[in-house]
């Protein structure tokens, strides 16, 4: 399985929509591929192959001229955004540069997607629904570290909850429940309750959650329901309280760097529904950032190490025994695609 690809013909997030200045260009990449993003002062950002036609440098080096063209900062040939070479300066006639391969790209709640696969399948393909952003109820906010390990190991460490005794420094003595699973076509989903064992519950933790005390001010076993949920690429993590409604919402994709995909970049984007008085919220925001920001951290160190021994041992010589994790690695070697890298690389 971690010699398994994202399949390309889905929709991925490459950079943050900020990040992309008008009159900018911009590299990001896809597994191997280098990917110029570029946004001219007006009109929709578009992707262009990150090397120039000419002589293979960089486009993302080059300057967004008044027509929205990206011009090469080597010789000048002006590429638009399906990627036409539409002037080679010196020459002054049409027609003589390549063009570059383009890709399909679309910005939606603050980012910017692609798709890396058949261009033909994009429309048919729906850019996903990202978080709560733009949902006045809840605050956002985002994060994209990267990461020294294949996508895969970051789908099974948020789906397999039953590792908290790594957060137990941050988190207290908790455990989960399991409560059951969903699956379907693309799919998979597990539930869980958790139960605190003993230490005390930390502020940030107590803002999403509320605090949980019976009329004695004993500390009340906490009843809201964690949903985690594959939907290949993606992966969101919901939390609704006891009456239902949903309190939190994660929602994070794994775009792969490297061309053996043994690198990642995570884009996450973690909405927290405001309290009555929002004001708290953002008083404890801080606090809320460092909070995860300790959690992911211990999960960071965790996957890089397990990517480690994977590759001192040439594969997995473990012993899975949660089912929800055997069936997600199941559902992430049948959506994915065979690796090509034929080079021992990152
Ligand atoms: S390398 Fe781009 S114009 Fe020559
Ligand atoms: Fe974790």
């Amino acid at each position: 399985m971690r010699r398994v690809d994202c399949d390309p013909n889905f929709w991925y997030p490459v950079a943050w929509s900020r990040k992309v200045r008008p009159g900018k260009a911009f590299a990001a990449r896809y597994a191997g591929h280098p990917i110029a993003l570029i946004r001219p002062e007006h009109g929709p950002v578009y992707a262009l192959e990150d090397r120039c036609a000419h002589r293979q440098v960089p486009l993302s080096k080059g300057v967004v001229d008044e027509e929205g063209c990206v011009k090469c900062c080597y010789h000048g040939w002006a590429f638009d955004r399906q990627g036409k070479c539409v002037t080679v300066p010196y020459l002054n006639r049409e027609g003589v540069g390549r063009p570059v391969r383009a890709y399909p790209c679309r910005e939606k709640d603050g980012l910017i997607f692609i798709f890396p696969g058949d261009a033909a399948l994009a429309d048919h393909v729906p850019v996903p629904d990202v978080a709560q952003v733009g949902n006045p109820e809840f605050k956002t906010r985002t994060f994209s570290p990267r990461l020294k390990c294949h996508y895969t190991f970051m789908h099974e460490n948020l789906m397999d909850m039953n590792h908290q005794f790594l957060h137990r420094r941050q988190m207290g003595s908790i455990t989960a429940r399991f409560l059951g699973q969903d699956e379907g076509e693309g799919f998979l989903e597990a539930r869980y309750s958790f139960a605190r064992k003993g230490g005390n519950q930390p502020l940030a933790e107590a803002l999403i959650f509320g605090r949980h005390h019976d009329l004695q001010g004993r500390e009340q076993p906490v009843e809201e329901v964690v949903s985690i949920r594959t939907t290949y690429p993606y992966q969101t993590l919901k939390i609704h309280d006891k009456d239902g409604d949903l309190i939190m919402d994660l929602w994070a994709c794994y775009l792969p760097l490297g061309e053996a995909q043994q690198v990642t970049q995570a884009f996450g984007l973690l909405s927290v529904k405001k309290p009555k008085w929002a004001f708290l919220l953002d008083l404890a925001w801080p606090a809320l950032g460092l909070f995860t920001h300790r959690i992911f951290e211990e999960d960071r160190e965790i996957v890089e190490m397990e990517q480690n021994a994977w590759r001192e041992l040439g594969g997995d010589h473990n012993v899975e025994v949660f089912p929800v994790v055997r069936k997600l690695r199941a559902l992430l070697a049948a959506s994915g695609v065979p690796n090509k890298a034929v080079l021992p690389v990152a």
